[in-house]
């Protein structure tokens, strides 16, 4: 099969992915293999590309917002078969024996292995997953396209939003308004969630305005109209957290949605932090996907995306990497069925 292969990390300027021919792999006994139609491109991806994280294995395939058709199943599969819609996120598997694994806390699993990092991922026009860590996909009415973004984007934010345990009537702050909080926004309207927006830029103001937000500026230039009860902060600035922490109530609860972030400083204990909760996104819980993915069908929760051919991958993350992706986000056309 013809996929991108990462063999060593370097600048994305500098095109460190490869396209070329590999074997096309074969499914274990618990396994299916999809044929991948399309895969959206994370800034994730861009990280591992430059080596910000460390490379888990040789020769890698990145990619973990796949969608794709099932095309072969292993002898002890049951629950797809070929020809279903499935899709493949950053939770490609964890022991299932651990006492979070047993205790639906699988996101905390010390043997939690990542799509596109520990395991090959999609770009590519084959990849393997386990049964138990598909996301089925034939309710879902929505294009391949549309759904690719849903894989990280969105289901990382709904957790970040479950850890919230925002109820109605509260109010949810949003700091930093990339694709991960736009899905949030759409959720928390959903639900009737009165939600502000803190944004730098003039048009992710207008876009959270449009979708829905009660309020959107840039908090650090003008004031919140209120106290907030839970905040989400998303870029990996540290110097956000104790601004945000002074907007929330007593009892309110800050949920830290990077991977990585810059120091962290709280200076004023007692009046920022004493009695507010600060929560951090670890990793996805599949429940919790699962759960946002039949919200994003009921609602039809479509995000801007710009469509790249499969050829065109490596001029994509260099966009990406640019902040030049005219939309929310970039997915990459693998294959047809
Ligand atoms: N734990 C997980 O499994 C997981 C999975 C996926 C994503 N994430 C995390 O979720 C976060 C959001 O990801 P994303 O792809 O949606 O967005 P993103 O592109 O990383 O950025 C989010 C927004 O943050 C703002 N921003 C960036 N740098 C900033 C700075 N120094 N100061 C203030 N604002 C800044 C920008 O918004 P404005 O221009 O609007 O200010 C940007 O649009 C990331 O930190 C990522 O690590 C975690
Ligand atoms: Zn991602
Ligand atoms: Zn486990």
């Amino acid at each position: 099969m013809k996929a991108w292969v990462l063999e060593k990390q370097a600048k994305i300027e500098g095109r460190p992915l490869k396209l070329m021919e590999v074997e096309t792999p074969y499914p274990k006994d618990n396994e299916i293999r999809v044929k991948v139609l399309v895969c959206g491109v994370c800034r994730t991806d861009i990280h591992i590309a430059e080596g910000d994280l460390p490379l888990r294995k040789p020769n890698l395939i990145l990619g973990h917002e796949i969608v794709g058709i099932v095309d072969k199943t292993g002898k002890d599969v049951k629950k797809f078969k070929i020809g279903d819609k499935i899709g493949i996120s950053w939770l490609n598997s964890t022991c299932g024996k651990c006492k979070y694994c047993l205790s639906d806390r699988e996101n905390y699993c010390p043997d939690f292995k990542c799509t596109g990092w520990d395991v090959d991922g999609g770009y590519a026009e084959y990849a393997i997953i386990k049964e138990d860590s598909a996301l089925g996909l034939n309710d879902i009415k929505l294009e391949p396209e549309d759904i690719a973004p849903l894989m990280c984007p969105g289901i990382a934010g709904y957790c970040a939003f479950k850890l919230t345990d925002i109820e109605k009537g509260e109010k949810l702050g949003l700091y930093g308004f990339g694709p991960t909080a736009y899905y949030v926004l759409k959720v928390a309207n959903h639900l009737s969630i009165d939600t502000y927006v803190s944004t730098r830029s003039q048009k992710n103001m207008e876009v959270a305005k449009k979708a829905g937000a009660v309020w959107a500026a840039d908090a650090s230039k003008k004031d919140l109209p209120c106290k907030l009860d839970k905040s989400i902060v998303f870029p990996p600035a540290g110097n956000l957290v104790e601004p945000a922490l002074t907007q929330l109530e007593i009892s309110g609860i800050l949920v830290l949605a990077p991977v990585s972030m810059s120091t962290i400083e709280i200076g004023n204990y007692s009046q920022n932090l004493w009695g507010r909760d600060i929560r951090t996104l670890f990793n996805v819980k599949k429940s919790w996907g699962e759960e946002f993915l039949s919200i994003a069908n009921e609602m039809q929760i479509k995000a801007g995306k710009e469509i790249f051919p499969f050829e065109e991958l490596q001029d994509a993350l260099i966009l990406v990497r640019k902040g030049k992706i005219k939309e929310a986000n970039a997915v990459i056309k693998v294959g047809d069925w």
